[in-house]
């Protein structure tokens, strides 16, 4: 993450007690303090409108940082240590909190207006006086951007241009208006942004047809009702019967330079996309990780055909528009009669085994008997079915690790869960685990891995089935439901959760976990976040030491009338609404961990 070189970062700490659940407010290790560095409604452009909670536009919002802030990243402009920028995704919108209820019923199109342009992405310039002190965000920087639910989209890759993409807005299949619920994503070694875009189904009203069942896209009204304001939004509607089938794509954006236009890429397939994290292969060629979060759902990766070349961003921000598409088969290598579904370690002492990658497409060609490269291409879903692909606990965010080159995958949980399988052991899987892949040969472009069991998640003071790798269960912080991962520069593995009042009545949290060594398995806490809040970004720059993380949907489980977070602004309630620039309501927003004591870890030079 970011651009400080690797090794001699420590971000020292000692493990802070797990929070419970009601806390409302960012908890971090003894000699850390945090700071909000922007919060949705923040300003980003010199003629962007003040934030007026009582007084939403679209036209408004989408001159101002968006909701619901997941994949984030920060990085600091080369050889200087004052500037920099952020970019993170907007995955989605919680209406009940962002309004009152009598906005909502006076301005439903607004309502609908404002949730659009809160969705998206925002790049925001960064300054500071000096290394190590928390970063300020720039109100007018030069790569300050927004991109929203109306932002042009090109479409690349094999699946352009296809029928299954037309629509009356666009008969071209070629251009799509605006990315929808972006979760995990990555940078790549060309500095671009990856992002996935995840529970798209939910935005959009469907016809019944299988296609719209194998992905979720209900025939009934949604909850938002976008599509009683816009048609698009409603799959019944011929002229855009195809709208659903131009989201749920990975996305690639140039935070560098804010006139580009985005992407989406067809090559990489149609999924709830999590993750989106592109490594290279000692060929050069450019590899990208990506989990489908969805119970019993699969992982996939994608390999390009032509290679990464140094210093020539246009050639390499083409490299995602061809190459092939698999999805991953996990094999066991202990009898079945031994994986019990209650997390008891098999006789050979290790959920473990072998892998392939099942090629579903190569360039333009289809290997899915009866389906074409198309639809392949758009209903991934049902290709990966027909080759038996290993149903998955809920794929979340695959990272690899910098120092080892193993990749890790999330699977946050899956409640139902009854057949297990070695690299599923669990039934109604509800605190989650984290896979281990060694790619043979350590190419990240092989077709075959092993695979094994990092951890089983849980409370070992409170459940027989939790795993560490051996380490002690009494001596590692409670987890439960992974999502997002990071590496630090020294290869220690760093889980945010999602899920965790749920499950264990805590706060979710960022954890350390090492991976290597006589420690390996050893979980401990670094933070967690306020009330209602998911854990998402991070972001680990430990030569900086400093830490960032996204707050996403404090105060989800609130209404407007009785919030349940006012992190982080903390405006009383039962007071004016909003004080200067200052709201009684619950804000997303990216947060900064630096450290106030001890010796500092390294210094950049
Ligand atoms: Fe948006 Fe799968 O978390
Ligand atoms: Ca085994
Ligand atoms: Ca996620
Ligand atoms: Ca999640």
């Amino acid at each position: 993450n970011g651009t400080f070189p690797l090794g001699g970062g420590k971000l020292p700490f000692e493990a802070i007690a797990p929070v419970p659940r009601t806390v409302d407010t960012v908890t971090v290790p003894r000699g850390y303090r945090w700071d909000p560095i922007i919060r949705w409604g923040d300003p980003i452009f010199a003629d962007a409108p003040d934030f007026d909670v009582e007084n939403q536009s679209g036209v408004a919002q989408a001159r101002q940082f968006g909701y619901n802030c997941d994949y984030l990243n920060v990085i600091s402009d080369g050889g200087n240590d004052r500037s920099g920028y952020l970019v993170c995704n907007h995955e989605y919108t919680n209406e009940n909190i962002m309004f009152s209820d009598a906005f909502r019923a006076a301005n439903p199109k607004e309502v609908v207006d404002v949730a659009l342009a809160a969705h998206g992405f925002s790049v925001v310039d960064l300054k500071r006086d000096k290394q190590g002190q928390p970063w300020s965000y720039v109100r007018a920087g030069r790569r300050n951007r927004r991109i929203t639910g109306h932002t042009p989209f090109a479409v690349s890759g094999p699946a352009a241009g296809s029928d299954l993409l037309k629509t009356a807005d666009d008969p071209t299949g070629t251009v799509v208006e605006g990315t929808l619920n972006n979760c995990a994503g990555g940078t790549t070694p060309w500095g671009t942004v990856l992002s996935g875009e995840e529970n798209f189904n939910q935005y959009f009203r469907g016809n019944g047809s299988p296609e719209h069942a194998r992905y979720g896209i209900g025939s009934g009204a949604t909850g938002r009702g976008w599509e009683t304001v816009y048609d698009r939004f409603d799959l019944r509607n011929a002229e855009y019967a195809n709208e659903g089938n131009r989201f749920g794509w990975i996305v690639e954006i140039d935070p560098e330079d804010p006139t580009s236009t985005p992407v989406k890429h067809t090559a990489l397939g149609r999924f709830k996309h999590e993750a989106g994290t592109c490594v290279l292969a000692p060929s050069g060629q450019a590899v990208v990780y990506s989990g489908d979060d969805e119970r019993h759902d699969y992982v996939y990766k994608f390999v390009s055909s032509r290679t990464f070349i140094e210093g020539d961003k246009e050639h390499n921000k083409r490299l995602l528009e061809d190459g092939t598409l698999y999805v991953a088969r996990y094999h066991g290598n202990s009898p079945a009669a031994e994986i019990t579904g209650n997390g008891d370690l098999p006789a050979d002492g290790a959920f473990d085994g072998h892998g392939e990658w099942v090629p579903l497409v190569r360039g333009t060609e289809s290997l899915v008997p009866g389906m074409s490269t198309e639809e392949v291409l758009v209903f991934t879903r049902l290709a990966a079915d027909r080759v038996g692909a290993t149903k998955m606990d809920r794929p979340e965010d695959l990272e690899t690790n910098p120092v080892t080159g193993k990749v890790y995958l999330a699977l946050t949980n899956n409640s139902r869960r009854t057949a297990v399988d070695e690299a599923n052991p669990l039934t109604a899987n509800r605190d989650g685990h984290i896979v281990e892949m060694v790619e043979a040969g350590n190419d990240h472009a092989a077709e075959t891995f092993s695979w094994n069991i990092l951890m089983l998640c849980g409370d070992p003071s409170r459940s027989t089935r939790t795993y560490f790798s051996g380490y002690p269960a009494d001596k590692v912080s409670p987890i439960s439901c992974p999502d997002n991962i990071a590496f630090d520069s020294l290869g220690n593995l760093w889980i945010s959760t999602d899920g965790q009042p749920g499950t264990l009545g805590l706060c979710d949290a960022l954890h350390k976990v090492t991976v290597d060594g006589p420690n390996r398995g050893r979980v401990e806490q670094f933070l967690a976040v306020p009330r209602d809040a998911e854990t998402c970004g991070p972001v680990i720059h430990d030569r900086d030491d400093s830490v960032f993380v996204a707050v996403q949907h404090p105060g989800e489980d609130g209404s407007w009338g009785a919030h349940t977070s006012l992190w982080p602004d903390q405006l009383p309630a039962g007071g004016p609404v909003q004080v200067g620039d200052k709201v009684a309501a619950p804000r997303p927003s990216v947060v900064q961990v630096t450290r106030t004591s001890g010796n500092r870890s390294a210094t950049i030079k």
